[in-house]
């Protein structure tokens, strides 16, 4: 945030307290669908800190998983898919909890006018991807995220009882730390009775008392150099609740999709849909030689963790900085049909995907573990539920089974609101919490380093986090992201707040914990690979 782009009548107002029954964080699939529920039980305050577009949601591709074929498929196939693809490592009450209740979270999206497509016969058109041992993928072309998001937000913009604060930031969640009271993470009853919010336009840092707050803020891609995700991605939601001493589990799980488009200085990524594999296309390595069957039977259709290790492998193996997705031997003509974006997007740079191959390089591109949360999305500390990317639920263990995500986020953000609306009654709002000390300053140099910073923290990541690991690796990314901590921390104490400090500071704590957790982890399982404790 620019303090000079401030409007002059907001920047001298005073901070204000607003107060809702519902405070939801984050306006993609998880907080909108969760907004649409608890808006038939009370007053919802939907929060996102650009507009309402910019989510991981609006650049899903793939599709949605869901059993809707009984014919070839059944909720066991899709129930064992996911336990697989996970290394056993998910909870099997999750796994159940979505995999069931998924045809349900279709009937919701199609309820919200979500347009999947459809056969002659009108039955669903069905995609297959990495790990699923069935078509059960729905999808619209190949941007069911953007589809998803313009129906959500219609639906969401004509509810009266939604009120939408766009470009607002939440900086912390409130607990009983801001009314003095000490909060360590043996606390047993932490309590969340709102957020304070940065108001992008004054400036200002508001209250928002809630009787229920939901953290839907995604994912953290950002914290990455290369990543799939929009560079809001930086796992505010995790960060804050850490800070709160909530519980955060399974961080170490950070999937890299294996195919995003290789053209360098485009941050993020364009992604090349796995769909396009389960269509037919194949991995080749610079002298145009496949090369998937050297490490697993499966071949380009393989869980998405040996795939990017099998590219990084390659890469590293011949020097270079990308391999090749060939779809040239497919019909042109079905290629266009199926993968319309994908084959404008590449054309706009010169490759015509019918006749040339895509350069492509694995991404980070989707965090498994987050908030930790029951099967009613309620995490840690009471009055704060946690849905969508940002949450752990338990559904993805190891590692995620692609298409797996948007539906678990609608599951859950059902599960929350019917558990929140059973229990809201018994709560009130604080009276006692004070507004956000406003005192501190913002330098123009301080902007300049906190940007600098930023790309350290990304550079430390990709180098010593990535896709293989060691011990000196993960402890050499420690040293360098605790010096950055005591930095950040030290301006935070004085400077008046801003997004990209706040931002700073979140995937710093977001660096910490996946860096932490991958320490704690002594072996090589799901997404998570170490040279010092190789596979058995
Ligand atoms: P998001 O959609 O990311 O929304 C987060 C929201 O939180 C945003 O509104 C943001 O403004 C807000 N926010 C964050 N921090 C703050 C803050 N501090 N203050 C205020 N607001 C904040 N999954 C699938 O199942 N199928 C797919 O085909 C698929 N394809 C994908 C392709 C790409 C390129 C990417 C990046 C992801 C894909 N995924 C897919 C993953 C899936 O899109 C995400 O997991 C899912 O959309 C996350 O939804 P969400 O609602 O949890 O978060
Ligand atoms: C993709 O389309 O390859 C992404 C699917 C996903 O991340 O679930």
């Amino acid at each position: 945030m620019n303090p000079q782009r401030f409007h002059d009548s907001a920047r001298n107002r005073k901070n204000m307290t607003y107060k809702y029954d519902y405070l939801v964080i984050g306006s993609g699939i998880a907080g909108m669908s969760f907004a649409l529920k608890a808006s038939r039980k009370g007053k919802v305050a939907l929060i996102c800190k650009t507009t309402l577009d910019e989510a991981n949601t609006y650049y899903a591709q793939g599709g949605v998983a869901s059993v809707t074929n009984l014919e070839v498929d059944d909720f066991d196939k899709h129930i064992h898919d996911t336990m697989v693809a996970g290394d056993w490592l998910s909870d099997p009450q999750a796994v159940e909890k979505v995999v069931k209740g998924a045809p349900k979270g279709i009937a919701d999206l199609l309820s919200w006018k979500v347009d999947f497509d459809r056969k002659e016969d009108g039955s669903f058109d069905l995609h297959r991807e990495g790990g699923h041992s069935e078509f059960r993928i729905l999808h619209h072309a190949d941007n069911t995220g953007a589809e998803i998001q313009r129906s959500l937000v219609e639906q969401v913009k004509a509810n009266p009882d939604i009120d939408i604060y766009d470009h607002h930031f939440a900086v912390e969640i409130i607990t009983q730390h801001h009314l003095g009271k000490i909060v360590t993470r043996r606390t047993p009853d932490i309590t969340c009775y709102g957020a304070y919010i940065l108001n992008e336009d004054s400036g200002k840092v508001d209250t928002f008392l809630a009787k229920v707050t939901v953290m839907a803020t995604g994912g953290v891609g950002a914290v990455y150099t290369t990543t799939t995700n929009p560079l809001i991605a930086t796992g505010d939601g995790i960060a804050m609740v850490y800070r709160a001493k909530g519980q955060v589990k399974d961080m170490e799980f950070i999937q890299f999709h294996p195919t995003a488009l290789y053209h360098p200085g485009d941050r993020p990524s364009f992604l090349i849909t796995e769909a396009m594999r389960g269509y037919g296309a194949v991995l080749r390595n610079l002298d145009g030689e496949e090369f998937m069957h050297k490490y697993d039977p499966r071949l380009s259709l393989a869980p998405r963790d040996v795939v990017a290790r099998a590219i990084d492998s390659e890469m590293k193996l011949h020097g270079t900085d990308h391999v090749y997705l060939d779809v040239t031997g497919k019909d042109p003509e079905e290629t266009r049909r199926h993968f319309p974006n994908i084959y404008e997007k590449c054309l706009s740079l010169g490759i015509d995907i019918t006749k040339d191959m895509i350069p492509v390089a694995p991404a980070a591109h989707y965090l498994c573990g987050g908030i930790k949360c029951d099967l009613n999305g309620e995490s840690s500390i009471k009055r704060l539920y946690a849905i969508g990317e940002c949450s752990c639920t338990g559904l993805h263990g190891g590692n995620r089974l692609a298409s797996n995500s948007l539906i678990e986020a609608v599951v859950y953000a059902d599960a929350a609101a019917r558990h929140s609306a059973s229990v809201i009654d018994g709560y009130d709002w604080r009276h006692d919490v004070p507004e956000w000390n406003d005192e501190g300053t913002a330098h123009p140099e301080e902007m300049v380093l906190i940007i600098q910073e930023a790309k350290e923290v990304n550079q430390i990541m990709a180098y010593y986090v990535g896709i293989v690991r060691s011990d000196l690796r993960l402890k050499r990314a420690w040293n360098r992201l605790d010096i950055l901590y005591e930095e950040t921390e030290r301006l935070f104490k004085v400077s008046k707040p801003t997004r990209e400090l706040c931002e700073l500071r979140n995937i710093i704590n977001i660096g910490y914990l996946i860096t932490r957790q991958a320490m704690e982890r002594k072996e090589s399982r799901g997404l998570h690979y170490t040279v010092d404790y190789p596979h058995k």
